[in-house]
């Protein structure tokens, strides 16, 4: 089957990319690596000739709010239009746990709430996946979290998962039917937002200080116990973070 990965250079799109060709599919890479840009269109309507699904797994090169808003809503609305007048069955996104609690406080899970609203609304067959932060995000989290180089992080409940096992799970998605919903994947442990961060930190030899602060925010949301992790039945990943951190560092952390 052909299935066209859009962010497939990405953390997430490369692993899936692999994980569909190591199991007989012709997975394609697309984004502007590869001349295929979803906010114009350009070179969408080539990659998608004969595709059967499109994971989406891009994400905005702006956190910002409005450049974030504009490159969810605009590549989403372009991928659906061009996906129908391919012939595509099946839709693949990949979202964050918590979206529809967190949209209001921030501008990037508003934007990923507005993705989402979209395909749903559409007439495309999709599958929603929903995940925890990536091991591989934490230290980009600690960043946007540092003031005068002490971090802080509201001490509520953080089940964070390895990127691996969330390309496993799109992955599966994408070889699967369309469930016209969403799944939930979390990591297998739960730990306190500024334990884990702390811990990370240390193992990495960084210096700063984590703070647990009731009201620091997280990309602009006020967080309460429960924001950041499944509230109904999860999957849960496989691999633990205390092994994760025993692996030599990858490039992008
Ligand atoms: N970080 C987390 O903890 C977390 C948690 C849950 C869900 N997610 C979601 O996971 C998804 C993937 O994240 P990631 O960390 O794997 O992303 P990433 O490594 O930053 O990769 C982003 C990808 O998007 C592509 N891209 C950028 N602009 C594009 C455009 N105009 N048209 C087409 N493709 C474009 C990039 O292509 P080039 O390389 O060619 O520039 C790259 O392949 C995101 O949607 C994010 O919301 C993240």
């Amino acid at each position: 089957m052909k299935i066209v990965i859009i962010g497939g250079s990405g953390l997430i799109g490369s692993k899936v990319v692999a994980k569909l060709g190591q199991h007989g599919h012709e997975a394609v890479a697309a984004s502007p690596k590869t001349g295929v840009d979803t906010l114009t269109a350009a070179g969408l309507a080539d990659v998608l000739n004969g595709a059967s699904v499109v994971v989406d797994v891009s994400n905005s090169p702006s956190f910002e709010d409005a450049p974030v808003m504009q490159f969810f809503t605009t590549s989403t609305r372009n991928l659906l239009e061009y996906e129908a007048a391919a012939g595509v069955g099946h839709h693949v996104a990949l979202s964050v746990v918590g979206t529809e609690r967190l949209a209001e406080g921030s501008g990037y899970l508003r934007a990923k709430l507005a993705q989402e609203r979209l395909i749903k609304d559409s007439a495309m067959p999709y599958s929603i996946v929903h995940a925890t932060q990536f091991f591989e995000f934490v230290k980009s989290i600690a960043d946007g979290a540092t003031v005068d180089g002490v971090v802080r992080l509201p001490p509520v409940l953080f089940q964070p998962m390895a990127a691996e096992d969330v390309a496993t799970t799109v992955a599966r998605a994408a070889a699967g039917p369309p469930l016209n919903g969403t799944i939930e994947i979390a990591g297998p442990d739960r730990f306190r937002f500024d334990e884990l961060v702390r811990q990370a930190l240390r193992a990495r030899n960084d210096p700063r200080e984590v703070i647990a602060d009731p009201h620091a925010r997280y990309f602009g949301a006020e967080l309460s116990e429960g924001s950041l992790v499944p509230d109904g039945d999860a999957r849960l990943g496989a691999i633990h973070f205390a092994d994760w951190l025993r692996e030599p560092v990858p490039a992008r952390t």
